[in-house]
């Protein structure tokens, strides 16, 4: 803390207040360095948020507060770098919400927040605190402030068809980028196999037969298209019943060639969770590239 306050000096020595609340374990004080020197600070508060209406709404998230970069350093993604870093250490808890108070008067915070995933509850508070500007003025504040949530976990299902030339049916959604397996969340009552033929039917018409789907594993990777959301999904494999359409919200549908040849990991139009896993266990499975053969696999 000492290097922290030589190197970062501030007026109502902040630092060592911040660090000296982490002694109970209920929060935690981020400090991003460049070497030796301090650029930007954050409280993470593990027991909820601070606000009296985002506590009663939602005692359950982590708040991120008191987010700081210093003034010649913004603007280069040190706060960008600080918040991943608390996104990373709510995960580490095996906890998947991650909040933050917005003041109605700071729209370029809000327009960071919102960019990285943080979305608008509608729950207000108003706080009142005193302050010591740079010119030695003690400041009272009367702040309004909105709390965001970023959910930074997701449980879904997805599904491996292929077709007779082992190729894997891929789906990209409409409005995003990249292409991933079919599949969704879990509904509420719902088991998952019953959730990946769910999943199949609405998103290419296809019906599964669920005594045909069979666990192929679970594996956790970043979302395909919500930055700092990790997915984790069971991922299914089944025989392919017929021809896939594109249906709901799928804008399109892709074969891909399974081959051992081919740099998937270069494919930046591929889900992190079809490069990082799904993809190589398919690889294995068929033996160095050989396609596999798939039994009642052929629609036509
Ligand atoms: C908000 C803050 C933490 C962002 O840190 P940062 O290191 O500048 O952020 P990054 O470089 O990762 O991202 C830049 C984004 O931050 C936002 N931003 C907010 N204030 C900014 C500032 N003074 N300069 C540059 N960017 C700022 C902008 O939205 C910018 O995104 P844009 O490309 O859409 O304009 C920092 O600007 C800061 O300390 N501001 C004063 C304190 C504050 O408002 N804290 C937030 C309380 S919730």
């Amino acid at each position: 803390m000492e290097r922290l306050r030589v190197a970062w000096p501030t007026r109502d020595d902040v630092h060592r207040f911040h660090v000296g609340r982490t002694a109970d374990g209920s929060t935690t004080y981020l400090v991003a360095w460049d070497g030796d020197e301090p650029l930007g600070v954050g409280v993470l508060n593990w027991t909820g948020p601070v606000g009296a209406r985002a506590r009663a709404a939602h005692p359950d998230v982590v708040e991120l507060n008191h987010l700081q970069v210093r003034a010649g350093s913004r603007g280069r993604g040190v706060g960008s770098a600080l918040i991943g870093a608390a996104e990373q250490a709510v995960r580490d808890r095996g906890l998947d919400r991650l909040a933050v108070g917005i003041a109605d008067d700071n729209p370029d915070a809000e327009r960071l927040y919102r960019r990285l995933g943080y979305a608008a509850t509608g729950v207000w508070d108003v706080t009142e605190y005193a302050w010591t500007d740079d010119r030695g003025v003690r400041r009272e504040e009367r702040e309004r402030h909105q709390l965001l949530v970023k959910r930074l976990h997701l449980f879904v299902v997805s599904v491996t068809l292929r077709n007779t030339a082992g190729d894997l049916l891929l789906v990209r959604k409409r409005g995003t980028d990249r292409f991933m397996l079919p599949g969704g969340k879990v509904e509420p009552g719902e088991t998952h196999v019953a959730a990946a033929v769910r999943e199949v039917a609405e998103e290419v018409g296809l019906d599964l037969s669920p005594g045909s789907v069979g666990l192929l594993g679970r594996w956790s990777a970043g979302a395909a298209n919500e930055p700092g959301m990790v997915i984790t999904s069971d991922v299914f494999t089944a025989p392919l019943p017929g021809e896939p359409a594109a249906s709901a919200e799928i804008e399109e549908l892709r074969w891909l060639p399974i081959d051992p040849s081919i740099d998937h990991a270069a494919d930046p139009s591929l889900s992190p969770m079809l490069t990082e896993h799904v993809i190589a266990v398919l690889l294995a499975g068929q033996g160095g590239g050989r396609q596999p053969h798939h039994p009642g696999a052929n629609p036509a």
